[in-house]
């Protein structure tokens, strides 16, 4: 059975305008104590059991790459993995060298993931990106010197002011730097970030569904025509190229969440860590256990999960019979196709997921998937 490990690092140098994710700009002074925190609270996950050897870590944020070689290493040696195991760190293009690349090799990182958003100069502006087209390319550069063949661009669309042009030539310079997997999300206005204030005082535009809905179709062609196959609605992977850490999200796996806000899934039970570093800190060294909260998963969520999480991926999902009377118009109105028993979304399905899957799940009723 497939284990993974998450560790969040809480840090950024700069919050860019869109972001909601759990990170501060000005709690440099915390990192080594949170790192410290970090390696007490996976020895003793280790100890209690509840930690077995990995199939993936995934080092996310915030900004993992702040870490140094030697940080992200403590944390990584406390972790015990599988042979083959796929260890991934998620980069800004503009906090990376050689040195710190070549050290988080070293310490085992086999794959990472680059926050690149846009190769257009003003939508990188308009973002509040601090890196530079040119940041890309060095990073990238770097990380094959350094022997990294895994590659990741994450990739935003729709930001008001890119035209179609500039995310055909996001995508075309995304893919001359020859990753294996992309990431492309439709850039989502958050309340509470400074692009949510600016929208909802009429300072900004708000993105435009159908402008994010053609550029959706022209990342899955283009991407399509490199050698790219969706198999989650955002992410697109060369064949054997999927990011085996998450596929455990969308395919209900196990795994643990190390670090403040992170999620963590085991047995039937949901859980999650207190937010901010600071008390993640305070509970973890005072020997304390720094979870927040948590929630058993009954049968009737799990089968629900099942579906929504199922039907984001190109495996699709298998559903009971009683659920054709509603499934069979999605396919007849070109959302959805059915293989080998399984359904799953067609393009036209992936772009209006939700509202297929409210219909579906209206469908399926309590009984859930079979
Ligand atoms: C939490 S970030 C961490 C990566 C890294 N800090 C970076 O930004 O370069 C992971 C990814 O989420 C995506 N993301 C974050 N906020 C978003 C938003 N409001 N809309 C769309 N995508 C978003 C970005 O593509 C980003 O690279
Ligand atoms: S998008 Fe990445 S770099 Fe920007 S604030 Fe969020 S986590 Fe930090």
């Amino acid at each position: 059975m497939p284990f993974g490990v998450y560790v969040h690092v809480p840090f950024c140098t700069v919050r860019c305008d869109y972001c909601d994710f759990a990170t501060w700009t000005d709690r440099a002074h915390l990192v080594q104590r949170y790192v410290d925190a970090s390696v007490v609270d996976v020895r003793r996950r280790v100890a209690s059991g509840e930690l077995r050897p990995a199939s993936s870590v995934f080092f996310g944020g915030g900004t993992p790459s702040l870490l140094t070689p030697e940080q992200l290493s403590s944390i990584l040696r406390e972790i015990p993995v599988e042979p083959g195991v796929e260890i991934t760190v998620e980069c800004n293009p503009d906090s990376v060298d050689d040195a710190k690349l070549g050290g988080y090799a070293a310490g085992g990182v086999n794959r990472l993931s680059f926050g690149v958003q846009s190769m257009r100069p003003h939508v990188l502006r308009a973002l509040g990106r601090t890196h530079d087209r040119d940041n890309v390319a060095l990073a990238v550069a770097a990380a094959r010197r350094c022997g990294f063949r895994r590659l990741n661009l994450d990739l935003i669309y729709g930001t008001p002011g890119e035209s179609l042009d500039d995310w055909r030539a996001t995508l075309h310079d995304a893919l001359a730097l020859q990753p294996d997997h992309v990431s492309a999300y439709a850039l989502t206005v958050e309340p509470g970030t400074p692009l949510g204030r600016m929208v909802a005082d009429g300072k900004r535009p708000a993105p435009d569904d159908d402008d994010q809905a053609d550029k959706y179709a022209i990342a899955d062609d283009m991407l399509g025509r490199a050698g790219f196959s969706w198999y989650e609605i955002s992410n697109w992977a060369r064949p054997g190229e999927e990011c085996r850490h998450n596929q455990l999200y969308w395919t209900g796996g196990e795994y643990v969440a190390i670090g403040c806000a992170g999620h963590g899934h085991t047995g039937a039970r949901r859980w999650w860590n207190v937010r901010t570093p600071e008390r993640y800190v305070e509970r973890v060294l005072a020997g304390r256990p720094p979870e927040a909260g948590g929630e058993n998963i009954d049968e009737r969520v799990r089968a629900e999960e099942e579906i929504s999480l199922g039907l984001r991926t190109r495996a699709g999902v298998a559903l009971p019979e009683a659920a054709e009377p509603v499934a069979i118009p999605l396919s007849e109105a070109g959302l959805l196709e059915r293989e080998e028993g399984r359904w799953r979304l067609t393009l036209r399905g992936r772009l209006l997921a939700s509202e297929v899957t409210v219909r579906l799940m209206a469908g399926v009723g309590p009984a859930g998937t079979r």
